[in-house]
């Protein structure tokens, strides 16, 4: 008798494709038909300021590590190296947020960590999701079997939704600085978060991949408000923040007093990546070292100050046309709305086509993204410029 093995009937369940892999296939399309025609990217943030010297330096001497045998190293250590550990929670100390190192745990990324962490709750468990959302937190869901309700955020609410009365979700995701509207919640929105997620004991998965691009009071960890070890998770990036799209790094933050059903969520991830992982390259995490020594703060904010001119720039062609926008300022994205009542996909395409220019359909976001556009501030300076003057001037003639 022939067994057929069951895959994931969840997959059925997705959109064909996941949003930007659709988009880069509209792209490279539109390339081949025009190959002449500068292209201008404003659409997935990826970032376009090289490695920070500190970071490119301790990446060579690690590299150097390994050619010698009394410096080299095989497995290192699943969770994290000690002294990475130690790096990070030490960039948390600057804000007077202090983890215990062994609750730091390195990852390659917040992408990869935002769909392995949910290995921690059992697939029955709901999800709460701000629409719009980072796709890959619904796709992740879906492909996982969990029920997701959708909280919808908009300009009534400033794209920063609170916690509703009630709702049966266990999990909630927050992603503050957002993406995709840039919308940064205070401390004290982030404490009534808090509050509620203790009150209920729902777990919140805040992602903080943007947390470098917050200014003044502006809260960069959930773990500023009071309360959060008991019932939060940070999902932590070095992508944005140093530069590391193509180099793959991150952490994430569990706390030891984190417990549900007295289960220790910490504890459950040290098996989980004692299991599923060998950890993370030796040189990717010395290069993270680099990245939080004193020297290559300084040199990673010099970039990030490089992408929040651009924002600048994209916001005052915006502004020129009277358009309505968001985010820009404590955020690498201006979430725009479409001019005219345009739908998402036609304000894509008519970028596209009329000033090739690239950005991010609001509908890819959910459908409460359905007549907004996101603009990245991730690219070449120059060319933001140039696409920005093409922006202004398309507005300005529609
Ligand atoms: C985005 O454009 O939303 C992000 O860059 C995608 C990602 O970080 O995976």
């Amino acid at each position: 008798m022939k067994l057929g093995l069951k895959p994931n009937a969840n997959y059925g369940n997705l959109k064909d494709s996941y949003l930007f892999f659709g988009i880069s296939k509209k792209v490279t399309a539109y390339r081949a038909g025009h190959p002449d025609l500068p292209l201008y990217r404003l659409g997935i943030g990826d970032v376009s300021r090289p490695l920070c010297d500190a970071v490119i330096k301790a990446l060579h001497d690690a590299v150097d590590d390994q050619a010698r045998k009394e410096s080299f190293h095989g497995y290192v250590p699943e969770c994290g190296i000690p002294e990475f550990r130690s790096a990070a929670a030490g960039y948390y100390a600057r804000r007077g947020v202090t983890p215990d190192p062994e609750e730091i745990f390195v990852s390659s990324g917040a992408s990869d960590e935002l769909g392995d962490i949910l290995d921690l709750f059992d697939p029955s468990s709901p999800a709460l999701i701000m629409q719009p959302a980072y796709p890959a937190y619904v796709d992740a869901s879906v492909m996982a079997g969990r029920r997701t309700l959708f909280l919808a955020a908009g300009p009534e609410n400033d794209f920063l939704p609170m916690p509703p009365d009630h709702t049966e979700a266990e999990l909630i995701y927050l992603c503050s600085p957002n993406n995709p509207t840039g919308a940064v919640y205070s401390l004290e929105q982030l404490q009534a978060w808090v509050d509620y997620a203790n009150r209920h004991g729902a777990v919140i998965l805040f992602d903080a991949a943007y947390e470098a691009f917050a200014e003044g009071d502006m809260p960069h960890s959930i773990f500023e408000t009071k309360g959060a070890e008991t019932c939060a998770i940070e999902i932590c990036s070095l992508s944005k923040t140093a530069g590391f799209t193509g180099t793959r790094l991150g952490y994430t933050v569990i706390p030891k007093a984190l417990e549900r059903n007295g289960m220790n969520l910490n504890a459950m991830w040290v098996r989980n990546r004692t299991t599923k992982t060998n950890g993370v390259s030796y040189i990717l995490q010395k290069g993270g070292i680099a990245a939080f020594s004193e020297e290559g703060l300084k040199q990673i904010r010099e970039n990030i100050l490089i992408y929040k001119q651009n924002a600048k720039v994209l916001t005052e062609a915006l502004d020129s046309a009277d358009v309505r926008y968001w985010g820009g300022k404590n955020a690498p994205y201006v979430w725009m709305q479409c001019p005219k009542g345009m739908k998402s996909w036609d304000f894509f395409d008519l970028l596209l086509h009329e000033i090739q220019v690239i950005g991010t359909p609001g509908e890819g976001f959910g459908a409460c993204g359905e007549g907004f556009f996101r603009l990245s501030s991730f690219g070449d300076p120059e060319e933001t410029k140039i696409a920005a003057d093409r922006l202004r001037k398309l507005l300005a003639n529609l």
